[in-house]
């Protein structure tokens, strides 16, 4: 299989569409990222790099961070972390409030905003030094130290975080947060402003792939019964109220965020990472989500 020729003919053949949607706003900062950027890096279970266009360029990951700390804190809690967050997709916007009130303070996955709270209220709780721990666990997963925190892109997220402060809030009043909200909210923060190229994104992103082994940091870094799971929710919720679209098109396990980049496993064969930073009105990128389902086509494989 050439990736190489495969990924390349993708890039041209989604270039020649000429796209177009809209980059994030609500973070004022990410809204100065110049929006012609588009990348893709495939990484096979080799340690083999197949790279076209920005793929060399950090961005910011945003939601595809919340793969990584969910990992994390799932195998640090094991099962019982789905007492505090259900496994259900959403089908409702990522900062969805209404939804949490009827779902009495259980997140509907951890990938929603409200979840990802949960989850990094729940690091909080096992980790002393989470942001940093954060940082060298993706590092590590990506075989070098590459993940840099735009303190921008942070401070603006800050200052516009009533939605995502309210759901902390919200989670609290059901018992379901057990540290400060504003802590959490730094750390959580803190996480989504980590940025990093589409290279070392899916080199962080191989050990789903892989029965949970990463080959660039040579261990398991969750069983492969994790792993699955890890994968059976990106496939499902990844996506928001777009995962039936994007499976439907795509056929991957898959993360996404409003940076515009994306995130995605072919269990057994690679891991890939696409980003570009027009988004569709539901927040995923428009050439990344076109450019892997013409990958998939290409390939005539998926994960059915
Ligand atoms: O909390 C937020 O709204 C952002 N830091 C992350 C949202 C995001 O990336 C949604 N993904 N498509």
């Amino acid at each position: 299989m050439d990736y190489q020729q495969i990924i390349e003919e993708v890039y041209r053949e989604v270039q020649e569409e000429n796209l177009r949607g809209k980059v994030a706003t609500y973070i004022p900062e990410l809204a100065s990222v110049n929006p012609d950027q588009f990348g893709i890096a495939l990484v096979d279970l080799d340690g083999n790099v197949f790279g076209v266009g920005d793929y060399q360029l950090p961005f910011s990951i945003q939601s595809i961070s919340k793969v990584h700390t969910l990992t994390m804190v799932f195998h640090v809690f094991k099962s019982k972390l789905w007492a505090r967050v259900n496994v259900e997709p959403s089908g409702n916007p990522f900062n969805s409030i209404a939804q949490l009130e009827y779902e009495k303070g259980i997140p509907r996955n951890p990938f929603i905003n409200a979840g990802a709270l949960v989850i990094t209220d729940a690091l909080c709780s096992k980790f002393e030094r989470p942001i940093e721990q954060i940082s060298d666990f993706i590092n590590e997963l990506a075989g070098q130290t590459c993940v840099r925190i735009n303190q921008e892109v942070k401070q603006s997220e800050q200052n516009h975080a009533a939605r995502n402060t309210a759901l902390g809030y919200f989670l609290k009043a059901y018992q379901n947060f057990e540290n400060d909200v504003e802590e959490v909210l730094d750390v959580y923060f803190s996480h989504c402003a980590m940025e990093m190229s589409c290279v070392d994104l899916a080199k962080s992103f191989s050990f789903l792939a892989n029965d949970g082994y990463s080959i660039f940091a040579n261990r398991e870094i969750v069983s492969e019964s994790h792993a699955r799971r890890i994968n059976a929710l990106m496939l499902t919720c990844g996506f928001y109220d777009e995962a039936g679209e994007f499976a439907f098109r795509v056929g991957l396990p898959g993360k996404s965020g409003v940076g515009g980049g994306v995130a995605a496993v072919m269990p057994h064969k690679f891991s890939i990472a696409v980003w570009s930073p027009e988004l569709n009105e539901k927040g995923n990128s428009v050439k990344a989500i076109k450019a892997l389902e013409l990958l998939t086509d290409k390939l005539s494989f998926s994960l059915f």
